[in-house]
C-alpha cells in the first residue's frame, strides 16, 4: 500500500521526522524561512495531512488548495493564533495543537526572564563586554529582591500554573487574575506581572498605555504568550515615562521585527521566542505533531485536538 502524501513546512528533529517518514510520504520544505502562500497552495494540493509552524499563516482559502484530500493540519506549537480554526474545521479537517509537553519549557524561561530583568543580569552582561566594569561597589547596579514580592499572573492555563508552582522556591506569592483577584487589582498591585493568556480579539493589546500606567513604578512585566497582547508603541512610552520598572519579552507584535524603541533600553530582556526552546521539547513537539497526523491517517481519534 502506499504511504498517504503529507506536507512539512520545516524541518523537524530526527527521531520525529523518521517517525513520519516510516509512515508518510512527505514532502519537506527545508528552507530556513517558511513557505511563501502561493507555493504553500501549491504543495498542499493532495496532500491527507500537513504539518505547520507558528510562522505559517493558515487561512481558508490555504485549506481549500488542500481539499478534498486534506484530513488534518498539524501546528507545531500550543498557541495557533497563526491558524484560522473555525476555517479549517467548518471545512471538515481535523486541528491538532501541542499542549502539555512545552509548559515546563515555557515556564523555565519565565522565571530566567524574572530573574534576569530583577537582577540585570543581561545590563550587567553588556556593560562587562563594553569594557565599562570599574569594579564591586556596595551600590552598584542594585536589582529587585524576589522574595515576599507577589507575581501576578495573566491566563490560569498550564503554563501560567506551571510559573506559580516555581513562584515558592523564590519566596513569591503568586496570584492568578479573575480568579484570586481582579484583573485590575493584580494589575495594581503585582511587583511582577507575567502574561500567560492565548492570543485572542480580545487580548489584543491588554496591555495599552492605561493598563500600563496602572502598574507600579517598580513593576516588572513579562511576556512569554504572544506579542499582540502588549502595545510595544505604549511598552516604550511607559518604560520611557519610568512608568514601570523594567520588562522581559520574548515575544513581539511583528516578529522578527522588534520595536526600535525598545532597543536602548537597559532595563529591558529581549529574547527571540525560545519558549518551547529546548532539545527535550522541541523533540517532543515535533513528534506530538507526527503522532497526531499518524493517528487521524490511521482512522483514529487525534492524540491533541483543539
Ligand atoms: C510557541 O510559541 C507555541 O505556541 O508553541
Amino acid at each position: 500500500m502506499s504511504k498517504p502524501p503529507v506536507l512539512l513546512t520545516r524541518r523537524i528533529p530526527s527521531a520525529a521526522f523518521a517517525r513520519l517518514d516510516a509512515a508518510c510520504d512527505v514532502d519537506l520544505h527545508d528552507g530556513a524561512s517558511p513557505l511563501p502562500p502561493d507555493e504553500l497552495k501549491r504543495r498542499l494540493k493532495g496532500k491527507k495531512a500537513l504539518i505547520c509552524l507558528l510562522t505559517d499563516k493558515i487561512d481558508g482559502a490555504v485549506v481549500d488548495a488542500g481539499l478534498p484530500d486534506l484530513q488534518i493540519v498539524s501546528n507545531v506549537a500550543v498557541g495557533y493564533d497563526n491558524v484560522d480554526v473555525p476555517a479549517v474545521k467548518s471545512r471538515g479537517v481535523v486541528f491538532t495543537n501541542t499542549p502539555d509537553v512545552l509548559t515546563e519549557a515555557t515556564a523555565e524561561l519565565t522565571w530566567a526572564l524574572i530573574l534576569s530583568l530583577a537582577r540585570r543580569v543581561t545590563e550587567g552582561d553588556r556593560l562587562i563586554r563594553r569594557g565599562e566594569w570599574r569594579g564591586w561597589a556596595l551600590d552598584f547596579m542594585l536589582g529587585m529582591e524576589l522574595r515576599g514580592k507577589q507575581l501576578g499572573i495573566i491566563g490560569r492555563g498550564r503554563i501560567g500554573r506551571a510559573v506559580a508552582a516555581k513562584a515558592p522556591a523564590f519566596g513569591m506569592t503568586a496570584v492568578f487574575a479573575k480568579h484570586d483577584m481582579s484583573l485590575d487589582e493584580l494589575i495594581v498591585r503585582s511587583d511582577v506581572v507575567s502574561i500567560h493568556t492565548p492570543a485572542t480579539p480580545e487580548t489584543r493589546h491588554m496591555f495599552d498605555r492605561r493598563t500600563l500606567a496602572r502598574m507600579k513604578r517598580s513593576a516588572l512585566l513579562v511576556n512569554t504568550a504572544r506579542g499582540s497582547i502588549v502595545d510595544e508603541e505604549a511598552l516604550v512610552w511607559a518604560l520611557n515615562e519610568h512608568l514601570i520598572a523594567g520588562a522581559a519579552l520574548d515575544v513581539f507584535e511583528k516578529e522578527p521585527s522588534v520595536h526600535p524603541g525598545l532597543l536602548p533600553l537597559e532595563n529591558v530582556v529581549l529574547v527571540p521566542h525560545l519558549g518551547s526552546a529546548t532539545r527535550e521539547t522541541r523533540t517532543a513537539m515535533a513528534d506530538l505533531a507526527v503522532r497526531n497526523v499518524i493517528a487521524v491517517l490511521s482512522g483514529n481519534p487525534p492524540l491533541t485536538p483543539v
